[in-house]
C-alpha cells in the first residue's frame, strides 16, 4: 500500500504548478451557452492544456446577447462559446463581437466557413443541430396519444397542456422554432400556429434545454427541442424518444463569437482556436452532447441524429440571423403569444 506521504508527494507538483503556472497565463471569462457538462470540461480542459485561468458564465443564447449588449461600454465577458447561429449573427452585426480568422477555420465544414463568411468573420460554426420534437413514450403510451410526427400534430386536442417550448427572449433553441415555421408555413400562417398552438402548452421556459429535461421527467409529454438534446436524456435512461417534422425543419448553427473589447484578448483567440480543434470538440460527445462537430476531422458521435433521416430545409441564416428580423420576429411573439393568457 502507498504511504499518505508518497499519495501527496505525487499530486503535490500539479497542485503546486498549476496556480502559478495560471497566474502567469492569465485568465479568460468565457459565456457559455451550451449545457453546463460541456461548458465545465472545456474550462477545465483548456486550463490544463495551456494553464489560463477560465471562468464560466453559463446562461442560453438570448441571455448571453442581452448581457453582452448590457455590457458593451464595459465588457467582462472575453469570448462567447456555444448557443444557437442567429443570435451570435445578429451580435456580429450590431458591433458587439470582434472580426478573428482563425488559422484552423480551413479544417472546417463549408456550414461552419460560411457563417463566418457571412458574418464578415465575427463568429465562426462550431457545430450543427437539427430541431424536432421530444416525445416521453411512457405518457404517449399511458395517455393514448399518437406520438408527433408532423408539426399538423402539435395543434391536436389530444396534446392540449401536454406541450413545452422555451420562450424566445431567452433561448435561441425557441428563435430557431418560431423562424422555422415562418420558413415552413409563410409568416401569417407561422404566427397563426403559435396561437393556436398555445393552447396545447403548458409553459414556455427561460432555457432552450428545460422542456426536454421535462419530457425526461415526465413533467410534459412532448417538447420542442434540438433533437440531440433527446438523444443525451434517453442515454441517461430516461423514456425519451425524437421526431422530426415532416413538414420539414429548422436547424442551429451553433457558434462561436470573440467579444468585442475582450479584456484578455490574447487568450481569447488562443481559445478560438483551440476550440475549432478536433482534441476540443471531442469533449462535447465526453459531455454526452450529440452536435455534429464543425470540425471535417472531428468524429461525428454515433448516437448523434442523422441529418439525412430528416426533411431539413434551408435555413435562411442571412435573413433570420438580422438583428432587426430577430427583434421583430420576438416582439411579434411577445405581443401575440407571449401575452396571451395561460
Ligand atoms: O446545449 C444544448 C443546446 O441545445 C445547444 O445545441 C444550443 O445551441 C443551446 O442548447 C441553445 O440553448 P438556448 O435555447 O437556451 O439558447
Amino acid at each position: 500500500m502507498r504511504s499518505w506521504k508518497a499519495a501527496i508527494l505525487a499530486i503535490a507538483p500539479i497542485a503546486l504548478a498549476t496556480p502559478e503556472a495560471a497566474q502567469a497565463q492569465g485568465s479568460l471569462n468565457v459565456y457559455c451557452s451550451v449545457q453546463a457538462e460541456w461548458c465545465t470540461l472545456i474550462a477545465n480542459e483548456f486550463q490544463k492544456a495551456t494553464g489560463v485561468k477560465v471562468s464560466i458564465t453559463q446562461k442560453g443564447s438570448g441571455e448571453t446577447i442581452a448581457q453582452i449588449k448590457a455590457e458593451a461600454a464595459n465588457p467582462k465577458g472575453d469570448i462567447w462559446f456555444g448557443g444557437t447561429g442567429d443570435p451570435h449573427l445578429a451580435a456580429a452585426e450590431e458591433n458587439l463581437t470582434d472580426v478573428y480568422k482563425s488559422p484552423n477555420l480551413p479544417q472546417l465544414h463549408a456550414w461552419a466557413q460560411k457563417q463566418a463568411a457571412d458574418s464578415g468573420f465575427r463568429t465562426t460554426g462550431i457545430y450543427a443541430g437539427a430541431l424536432g420534437f421530444g416525445i416521453n413514450s411512457e405518457l404517449v403510451a399511458k395517455k393514448k396519444i399518437t406520438p408527433p410526427s408532423c408539426w399538423a400534430d402539435l395543434l391536436k386536442p389530444d396534446f392540449k397542456g401536454e406541450i413545452q417550448m422555451a420562450n424566445p427572449n431567452s433561448s435561441g433553441t425557441a428563435y430557431v422554432a418560431i423562424a422555422t415555421l415562418v420558413q415552413v408555413m409563410g409568416e401569417d400562417k407561422g404566427f397563426d400556429y403559435l396561437k393556436k398552438m398555445h393552447v396545447n402548452v403548458n409553459a414556455y421556459t427561460r432555457s432552450g434545454t428545460a422542456p426536454m429535461k421535462a419530457v425526461a421527467r415526465g413533467e410534459t409529454t412532448v417538447s420542442i427541442s434540438f433533437v440531440h438534446d433527446g438523444v443525451t436524456e434517453a442515454l441517461a435512461g430516461f423514456p425519451v424518444k425524437t421526431a422530426t417534422p415532416c413538414e420539414g425543419t429548422g436547424y442551429e448553427i451553433g457558434s462561436i463569437s470573440l467579444i468585442k473589447g475582450a479584456r484578455n484578448l490574447e487568450n481569447a483567440r488562443k481559445f478560438y482556436d483551440w476550440a475549432l480543434t478536433p482534441a476540443a470538440q471531442r469533449l462535447g460527445a465526453q459531455a454526452k452532447q450529440f452536435q455534429v462537430p464543425s470540425n471535417k476531422e472531428t468524429p461525428v458521435p454515433p448516437e448523434a441524429p442523422k441529418f439525412a433521416d430528416m426533411k431539413l430545409i434551408d435555413y435562411d441564416f442571412a435573413k433570420y440571423g438580422k438583428a432587426s428580423e430577430r427583434k421583430r420576429l420576438i416582439g411579434r411573439w411577445d405581443t401575440e403569444i407571449g401575452a396571451l393568457p395561460k
